[in-house]
C-alpha cells in the first residue's frame, strides 16, 4: 500500500555557529491516505521539525543526516526544486502557528491569495468555506486589520484550496483564543474531511487531539516513542512518558495548556543519543537503557519504543 507519508528513520541536525542540535534522532512516521494524526509531544522534541521535512521546508540551516520521507510513495531526498515546488503545491498544505506572520503584511488578503492560486476557484466561496462571514472585507484587508482566528482562517483558506492529499497544521491555534481556537479546529477537520485531505495536526493541545484524530503519535528526544489509536494511547499507554503525558489529560490540564507535568528538562541532544533518551527521567530506567538505543516494537497495534514494554512498566 502507498502511504500518504512516509517518514523514515529521520535525522536532522541544526548547525549553529558553535554547535550542533539533533533535533530528529531517527524518527518514524508513516499516515494512510485521509488520516488524521496527532504529533504531540513536550517543546523541543522535535515536532515542527518532522513536519517541516514533509514538505522538504527546513530552513538551510538544517543538515538532513539520514533518512527518508516520501509523499504518496515519492521520496523527497532526491527531487528537482522544479518538482518539488509542483508536489507542495498539488500535494501538500501548510498551516503554522502566527496567522498573521504568515501573510505578507503589505498586500490585500484578496491579492495575495489570487497570486498564491493562481484561477483556482473562487476566492470569495474560499472564503465562505471556512466561514469568513464577510468575504468582500476580508479580502480588501490587509493581514494588521484582521484577528487572529480571521488570518488563520484566511491561512486554512489557502492551504486548503489545491484539495491538497496532506495538511500538516503546526499549532494552528496555539496563538488564538479558547472559543476561537475550537471554531478554527472544527472547520478545519470539516473541511479536510470533505476533501479527503490528511491531516498531520502538531499539538499541545491533548483534548483537541482526543476528539479530532483517530491516531496519535508521541515524541520525545527527537523520535516517535509511541503511535496508535489515540483512544487506546490515551487510556493505556505503554511507554513511560506517554503514560505520564496521559495523566495531564483532561480534568486535570486545561485546553491549550502546554504539556509540562513531567518533572525534569527534556534533553537537548547534540548527536545520536546513546540508549533511550528519556530515561533520566523515567521511574522504570535500568541500564541497558542508558547504553542501548530502543529499537520500534509492535505491540497490540501500536509502535512502541521502550527496552521494557514487554514488562508493562508504564
Ligand atoms: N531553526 C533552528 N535552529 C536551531 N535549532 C533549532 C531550530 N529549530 C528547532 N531547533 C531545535 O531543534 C529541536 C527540535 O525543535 P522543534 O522546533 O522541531 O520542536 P517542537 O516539538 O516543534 O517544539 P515546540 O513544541 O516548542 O514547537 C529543539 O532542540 C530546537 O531548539
Ligand atoms: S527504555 Fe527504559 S528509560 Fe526508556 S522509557 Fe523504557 S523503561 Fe524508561
Ligand atoms: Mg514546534
Amino acid at each position: 500500500m502507498t502511504h500518504l507519508l512516509d517518514v523514515r528513520d529521520l535525522v536532522v541536525d541544526y548547525v549553529l555557529a558553535d554547535r550542533r542540535v539533533r533535533a530528529l534522532d531517527g524518527a518514524s512516521l508513516t499516515m494512510a491516505s485521509g488520516e488524521s494524526v496527532a504529533l504531540v509531544g513536550e517543546s523541543g522534541s522535535g515536532k515542527s521539525t518532522l513536519g517541516s521535512a514533509a514538505g522538504r521546508l527546513l530552513p538551510p540551516s538544517a543538515d538532513l543526516r539520514s533518512g527518508d520521507i516520501a509523499v504518496l510513495g515519492e521520496s523527497l531526498a532526491g527531487l528537482s526544486n522544479a518538482r518539488i515546488r509542483q508536489v507542495r503545491r498539488e500535494r501538500l498544505g501548510f498551516v503554522f502557528q502566527d496567522p498573521i506572520g504568515a501573510l505578507d503584511p503589505t498586500m490585500r488578503i484578496g491579492r495575495q491569495m489570487r497570486l498564491a492560486q493562481g484561477d483556482r476557484g473562487s476566492i470569495r466561496d474560499q472564503l465562505e468555506r471556512v466561514r469568513l462571514n464577510d468575504p468582500e472585507r476580508v479580502m480588501r484587508a490587509f493581514p494588521h486589520q484582521l484577528s487572529g482566528g480571521m488570518a488563520q482562517r484566511v491561512g486554512i483558506a489557502m492551504a486548503l484550496s489545491a484539495r491538497p492529499r496532506l495538511l500538516v497544521a503546526d499549532e494552528p491555534t496555539a496563538a488564538l483564543d479558547s472559543q476561537v481556537r475550537q471554531d478554527v479546529l472544527d472547520t478545519v477537520f470539516a473541511l479536510a474531511a470533505e476533501a479527503g485531505t490528511g491531516i498531520l495536526l502538531l499539538t499541545h493541545d491533548l483534548s483537541a487531539v482526543s476528539r479530532r484524530c483517530s491516531r496519535m503519535a508521541v515524541m520525545y528526544g527527537g523520535r516517535v516513542v509511541e503511535d496508535g489509536p489515540t483512544a487506546e494511547v490515551l487510556s493505556s499507554p505503554l511507554h513511560p512518558y506517554t503514560a505520564a503525558l496521559a495523566r495531564s489529560v483532561p480534568g486535570n490540564t486545561a485546553r491549550g495548556e502546554r504539556l509540562e507535568s513531567i518533572p525534569g528538562r527534556p534533553p537537548v541532544l547534540t548527536s545520536e543519543s546513546a540508549g533511550c533518551a528519556f530515561a533520566a527521567r523515567c521511574a522504570f530506567a535500568e541500564d541497558r537503557c542508558r547504553n542501548e538505543r530502543p529499537v520500534p516494537t509492535r505491540v497490540d497495534g501500536r509502535t512502541v519504543l521502550c527496552h521494557r514494554v514487554a514488562e508493562g512498566v508504564s
